[in-house]
């Protein structure tokens, strides 16, 4: 994803950085690129905080903005009307498709021309290639169950739990479950919107060149130029 901006965009650009979390993604744009800025866009604001204790605004090149996607209004919160691009890792499947069609619809209003989206996630095949996503779960199954070399690394339950405990982030964890409580909280919808459908957001949304340029079953990295 990083030689792909670089390719498009060279090495002085602002992106948006979309479900960003604690800004993993960010922080290694940021790293690799000295000139570049990011916006980071999260709902979650343990993950805000979290990214906000470890990497600060990386010299005033990273804003965080707490806001949640697909919502009508959330653009509002953003510090600039333009960008040069958006990138996302594993967070657009939380977005179920009216979300996610206002999403796109924005991007094709907030990406400048020329701009470009790169979106890496879950995007399963559609309903006319049933047979690939059950190879594609064995292919999974058969994979976590081999042992793996090296330290036992934390597993999402056990590091939430941990988080959970320390006192600095406890007014973050309230508003954390207001807003994700088990009854009414945000969640991923039950099936993952297929890549067709992300296809032909981007398309409604004035996207030209649309294309997975890397894959692994239905982990992929979608790239699209306005
Ligand atoms: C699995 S995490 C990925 C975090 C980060 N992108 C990464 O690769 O490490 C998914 C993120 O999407 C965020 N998210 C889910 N739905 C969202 C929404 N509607 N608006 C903003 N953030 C959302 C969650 O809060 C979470 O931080």
């Amino acid at each position: 994803m990083l030689d792909l901006l670089e390719a498009e965009l060279g090495s002085t650009f602002h992106v948006l950085d979309l479900g960003s979390g604690p800004g993993s993604l960010s922080a290694r744009i940021l790293r690799r690129f000295p000139s570049a800025r990011v916006t980071a866009v999260d709902y979650d604001p343990v993950l805000i905080k979290v990214g906000q204790g470890a990497l600060g605004s990386v010299g005033g090149r990273l804003d965080w903005i707490e806001a949640k996607l697909g919502d009508r209004g959330w653009r509002g919160r953003l510090p600039r009307k333009r960008y040069d691009g958006a990138v996302s890792t594993t967070a657009l499947h939380w977005l179920a498709v009216p979300e996610l069609s206002t999403l796109y619809a924005d991007l094709g209003d907030l990406v400048r021309r020329g701009g470009v989206v790169l979106n890496g996630d879950h995007l399963p095949w559609g309903s006319k290639a049933r047979g690939l996503a059950r190879v594609g779960s064995r292919v999974r199954e058969l994979r976590s169950s081999r042992p793996r070399p090296g330290p036992r690394s934390e597993t999402w339950r056990t590091w939430w739990a941990g988080a959970r405990r320390l006192p600095e982030l406890r007014s973050a964890f309230e508003e954390h479950d207001r807003r994700f409580d088990p009854r009414f909280r945000l969640r991923p919808p039950r099936a993952k919107v297929s890549l067709d459908v992300h296809v032909r957001e981007l398309q409604r949304a004035g996207f030209r060149t649309i294309a997975t340029v890397w894959q692994d079953f239905e982990n992929r990295v979608v790239f699209a130029r306005r």
